[in-house]
């Protein structure tokens, strides 16, 4: 079945709606930056919602989906759940589907995110915690980047 937004594939037990991009992954794995600027324009509810439900497509140990998302502005949004490698997998998802939507994802780990009253506050469980805050937006100009070559990190062992 085929909309104008994207086409509906049978993925797992539901339906899902798959966005149409030009975007390719390794576009989006390349392209993808932090930003520390944002514009004053609002994120799009439903950019925020695409993106989103890419982030329940992550893998996650048995199925244990160990996520919950608070949006708290149209324009900010923060995953939250345990400290677990699943809940990471899912905010890059968030953070390669923001380059097809043309936003920034930045993540912050640090402050805010420790603050002790934050889970009373956004009315999560007592046991959970607060992996990530990640700010999104219009990035007001491409921020730059740079890493340490590949061949540092590689030893390839034929
Ligand atoms: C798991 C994780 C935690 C991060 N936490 C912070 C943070 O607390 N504060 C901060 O300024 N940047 C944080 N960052 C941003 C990184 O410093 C960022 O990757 C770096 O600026 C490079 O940006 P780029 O990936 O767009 O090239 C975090 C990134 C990741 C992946």
């Amino acid at each position: 079945m085929s909309s104008e937004s994207g086409h509906t594939e049978k993925l797992g037990i539901d339906d899902c709606t798959v966005p149409e991009t030009n975007v390719s992954v390794y576009d989006a794995l390349y392209r993808r930056r932090m930003a520390w600027d944002f514009k004053n324009q609002p994120v799009p509810r439903d950019a925020l919602a695409r993106m989103l439900d890419t982030a329940i497509w992550a893998p996650n140990h048995r199925l244990t989906e160990p996520w919950r998302f608070f949006i708290l502005k149209q324009e900010t949004k923060r995953a939250h759940g345990r400290i677990y490698a699943s809940v990471c997998c899912a905010a890059h998802n968030i953070a390669l589907a923001g380059v097809a939507e043309g936003l920034a994802v930045t993540w912050e780990t640090g402050g805010p995110t420790r603050h002790p009253d934050l889970a009373r506050t956004l009315g999560a469980e007592e046991d959970w915690e607060l992996a990530t805050m990640l700010s999104i937006g219009y990035p007001t100009e491409d921020p730059p980047s740079k890493r340490t070559p590949l061949s540092n990190f590689v030893q390839w062992l034929e």
